[in-house]
């Protein structure tokens, strides 16, 4: 993962790793947004090692992107993204659709156990991602969001809202900017105070990047001391796994 491009940290890295090796349930792992495929080299690293079957990718690698203009490269992330895969000795590992996750989700048949949404990350994109695939989440699943303290709304509005504020998740947190949380539909209320005192903190950081907008001046010095009270550091890995199993 080290050796190709993209915008995960280590500890982002090391986490998505962990979380794809130990989601305690049956069914595929599906990646929304692979750019360069620095998330899809460890996420299919790890599948090829446990035997836990292709990861599928969905990615219209066009580009520039329509809906991420600065993160998109000048031309198709496509031949890059193949390059990466290939470096890392995973392409057989990988079931690429070069489409939009809209498009995908109109045949979706497949159970899922580890969701990882870093596509379009407008409020709009990012709540179609999480209505498109909830329904074939297996309990036991992991859902994850990147760039949660990021200055984009959807993907910090749709952990609020949609995974912190529902009983179907149990278990929540961030590492780094990857919000997840456990979808537990038969006894999420029970971690419901846990999830709830997270949303407070991650809720307020909202307003500040409404419509896609970088705050600015002293509300950016506000949005900051907001976002480092929200607690993001990296699990101690065998705990992560006792608070999900
Ligand atoms: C932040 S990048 C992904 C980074 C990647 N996960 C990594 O680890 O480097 C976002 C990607 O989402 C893709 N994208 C944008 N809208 C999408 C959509 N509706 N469905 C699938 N992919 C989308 C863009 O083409 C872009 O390559």
């Amino acid at each position: 993962m080290r050796a190709t491009p993209g915008m995960l940290t280590e500890r982002e890295a090391r986490f998505l790793a962990l979380v794809a090796a130990c989601a305690p349930a049956q069914g595929v792992i599906l990646e929304i947004g692979s750019f360069k495929g620095k998330s899809t080299v460890g996420l299919a690293s790890v599948a090829m090692r446990y035997g836990l079957g292709p990861v599928i990718t969905v990615d219209p690698h066009s580009g520039p992107s329509v809906t991420d203009p600065d993160v998109g490269p000048r031309g198709s992330s496509w031949d890059d993204f193949r390059a990466s895969l290939r470096a890392a000795g995973v392409e057989t590992a990988v079931d690429a659709h070069r489409a939009y996750s809209r498009d995908l989700a109109g045949g979706w048949t497949r159970p899922i156990r580890f969701l990882w949404i870093d596509g379009d990350h407008t409020y709009r994109g990012v709540k179609d991602d999480i209505d498109l695939f909830r329904g074939h989440l297996v309990p036991g699943a992991i859902v994850a969001l990147h760039d949660v303290l990021h200055s984009f709304e959807g993907p910090v509005r749709v952990f609020s809202e949609e995974l912190l504020g529902s009983d179907l998740f149990g278990a929540a947190g961030l590492c780094g900017s990857i919000g997840w949380a456990q979808y537990r539909p038969s006894d999420g209320k029970r971690w419901r105070n846990d999830r709830l005192h997270l949303r407070r903190g991650v809720a307020r950081l909202i307003p500040f990047v409404k419509d896609g907008r970088e705050p600015k001046g002293f509300a950016k010095l506000r949005y900051k001391l907001w976002r480092g009270l929200v607690p993001h550091a990296a699990p101690d890995p065998a705990a992560w796994v006792r608070a999900v199993s």
